[in-house]
């Protein structure tokens, strides 16, 4: 049985080196801990004292605020810095930053441009370093995603779930890899450029083994969608692409999630975005205001998720 200590001090950097029964526990916490919040629960103060530090190179309403207000409600303090208000702004080398910052605090959540810098972070650092998003990988995000997705189809494993856009993204890639643990069908669905390397499949044969789980890459809107119990889409430039804008609209129109797409997709279908969304662009305004999405559900699940991190892998 996995244990609940065996996460105590580990990083969050990607959940590859996270079990199946390890991705389970985090979102059996989060129910519990939802549940306890809508009883009216609003303290669990398993870390009364202790510190989280944030550190953040890109805007962030829902990761920020979510981890925030996780953190204070197990008792902890935030500290707060933009990367550029720290030393790290004017050059001081992350490796110093992070084994100063890991002496005054208990756990590092880090929103980066490289995922080279988060596994940085996580080499020196003595406490756990956890991804709030890089170009790589959304974990937090894709936590969220598995507890809404159990909420609204009633299941966890059995899953059948087509991201379409961007599937070279840090969104698409992290749905991929808990499909991956949860034994789900991801359908990877947009044009040729942006679909995933190869690596992907790669780093993931193990679980799809293990779980049962596919990845099916295509081109093909009408086949990808076709059966899903959810489409999801994200913008179609992320944070840090905006001189890639121009191309991807062009070969990225052809892939906004409107109705069409949803009735192609079936009448069970929910729509999922992570936010924030352009309307639109990636998603019709139709489509996100319809009875069929579940995009508030997934931000307000970030809380609970991020919630049962912080409580799990904090020291
Ligand atoms: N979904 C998400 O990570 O949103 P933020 O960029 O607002 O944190
Ligand atoms: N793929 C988006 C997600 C934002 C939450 C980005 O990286 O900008």
């Amino acid at each position: 049985m996995t244990s609940l200590r065996g996460l105590k001090g580990r990083h969050l950097l990607t959940l590859l080196d996270y079990s199946p029964d390890e991705v389970k526990l985090i979102l059996e916490v989060s129910r519990e801990l939802k549940l306890r919040h809508y009883y009216g629960e609003r303290v669990v103060p398993v870390h009364l004292g202790k510190t989280l530090m944030l550190i953040f190179e890109k805007p962030s309403t829902r990761t920020r605020v979510s981890l925030e207000v996780a953190a204070k409600q197990l008792g902890m303090n935030v500290v707060y810095a933009s990367a550029h208000e720290l030393q790290l702004g004017r050059g001081e080398p992350i490796k110093d930053t992070v084994r100063v910052l890991s002496r005054y605090v208990d756990c590092i959540a880090a929103r980066v441009f490289a995922h080279e810098s988060l596994e940085e972070m996580a080499r020196y650092s003595s406490v756990p370093v956890i991804n709030a998003l890089s170009n790589k990988y959304h974990p937090l995000q894709a936590l969220a995603d598995a507890l809404t997705l159990w909420e609204t189809r009633g299941r966890l494993s059995k899953l059948k779930i087509a991201f379409v856009g961007d599937c070279s993204n840090n969104v698409a890639t992290s749905l991929a890899v808990i499909g991956a643990k949860l034994g789900w069908e991801v359908r990877l669905v947009g044009p040729r450029d942006l679909h995933p390397g190869s690596k992907l499949v790669e780093m993931l044969v193990e679980d799809l083994r293990r779980t049962g789980a596919q990845i099916v890459i295509t081109e093909n809107l009408e086949e990808g969608v076709k059966g899903v119990d959810a489409v999801y889409t994200d913008v179609w430039v992320s944070m840090g692409f905006e001189h890639e804008a121009e191309k991807r609209r062009r070969v990225l129109e052809p892939y906004r999630v409107t109705m069409k797409v949803m009735e192609l997709a079936g009448p069970d279908a929910v729509f999922m975005h992570c936010l924030p969304a352009r309307r639109g662009e990636e998603v019709s305004d139709e489509v996100i205001e319809s009875p069929r999405s579940v995009v508030w559900q997934q931000a307000e699940n970030r809380l609970h998720t991020s919630k049962a991190v912080l409580a799990l892998l904090v020291p």
